[in-house]
């Protein structure tokens, strides 16, 4: 069988992504330098699948090993890349180590890639490339401009696009699928792997659900005066297994070889937008459990509204982000108590 190689593939959305893989029947090998992750996820994800990926923990930006893995696993068809540094706030204090962990861990993969002549990557982009779309391009699809990064995290993954497209252009074997993701929520439904944030969540869905556990004293609401129906920010939250899968479905259709371009990239979300007080809503009603907030001014940097036009996604790549919100909420809360030993 076929062996993808996942890098970031202990993280949050990269550990989903394995899971579903290994249940297609692939073969994996995680590359992962722990450094927002732990090793433990890997016995999450054993447990899940009955049988243990490949493990190997390395930095993406260290070519001699990076190479060394290609050697290991001549197997490899295809790169799945996740490992990057995520948190905006970060990015803007420590802008040159965000620059040099996004961008040159893509780099050396795609030089290595190369060398070792794997010429598939699915690359983890984000909804963060469109910045706030005009009224005209609300749902966004993939043709709505992409606008100037309001960070140095926005800016690597515009960037890392960028690069995309000209190592491309410059190698016409090189096959690359962008996946422009909404809000990624949730955890999977074994509550065996989930969501890790590190330190004060700076993300509503761990927050929301530290402060049911009651870590946090109460969720504040950055900003209840937008211009939307309750005031209060609109995203569009996706599953992150539902996620997952499209990952699968990225894979499946570079390997038949059927994509249309070179490049291709898809919205990644529901097409359903909901504002923080509606996800605050549904996760009480959902849990059962109460969540104490507190309006307080706006978070600097915010996006007033933002959800996905996902038809592209749907159609092409034949997948569609289906489960409901309200379970969605509940995997949240399920792996918050595995967590916590909450009964
Ligand atoms: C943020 C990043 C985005 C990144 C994504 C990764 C910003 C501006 N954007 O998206 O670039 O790709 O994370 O997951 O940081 N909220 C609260 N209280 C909280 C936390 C959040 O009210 O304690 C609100 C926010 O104001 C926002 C919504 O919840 O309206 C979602 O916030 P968050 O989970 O941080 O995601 P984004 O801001 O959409």
């Amino acid at each position: 069988m076929a062996r993808i190689l996942v890098t970031g593939g202990t993280g949050y959305i990269g550990s989903h992504t394995v899971v579903e893989l290994m249940q297609q029947g692939y073969d994996v090998t995680i590359v992962d330098n722990l450094s927002n992750s732990s090793v433990d996820v890997l016995d999450g994800i054993s447990a899940i699948v009955g049988r243990r990926p490949e493990f190997a923990n390395i930095d993406c930006n260290d070519y001699v090993s990076m190479e060394a893995v290609f050697k290991q696993y001549p197997d490899i068809v295809g790169v799945i890349h996740f490992a990057a540094s995520k948190a905006v706030g970060e990015s803007v204090e420590k802008p040159l180590m965000y620059y040099r962990n996004n961008l040159g861990s893509l780099i050396t993969l795609l030089e290595v890639m190369r060398r070792y002549h794997v010429y598939n990557i699915v690359f983890s982009s984000s909804c963060t490339v469109y910045g706030q779309p005009d009224k005209d391009h609300l749902p966004v699809d993939e043709t709505a401009p992409i606008q100037k990064a309001l960070s140095p995290y926005g800016n690597t993954k515009q960037i890392n696009e960028d690069i995309i497209y000209d190592e491309a252009h410059a190698d016409s074997s090189l096959h690359a699928t962008i996946l422009r993701y909404f809000n990624p929520i949730g955890a999977h439904p074994s509550a065996l792997i989930g969501e890790l944030p590190n330190g004060v969540p700076n993300n509503l869905l761990p927050f929301v659900t530290q402060t049911a556990a009651g870590l946090r004293a109460e969720l504040k609401v950055f900003g209840d005066d937008y211009n939307t129906p309750d005031g209060s920010c609109i995203r569009d939250y996706i599953y992150v297994v539902d996620l997952a899968k499209a990952h699968v479905k990225a894979v499946e259709r570079m390997l038949a070889g059927t994509p249309t371009e070179q490049v291709e990239v898809f919205n990644l979300g529901t097409g359903r937008g909901l504002s923080v007080l509606e996800i605050v809503r549904d996760f009480v009603e959902a849990t059962g459990v109460n969540v104490p907030y507190q309006i307080v001014g706006r978070r600097e940097g915010d996006i007033e509204k933002v959800w996905a036009n996902p038809k592209k996604a749907n159609e092409v790549l034949g997948w569609k982000a289906d489960t409901p919100v309200k379970d969605v909420l509940v995997s949240a809360w399920n792996w918050e108590k595995h967590l916590r030993n909450i009964q």
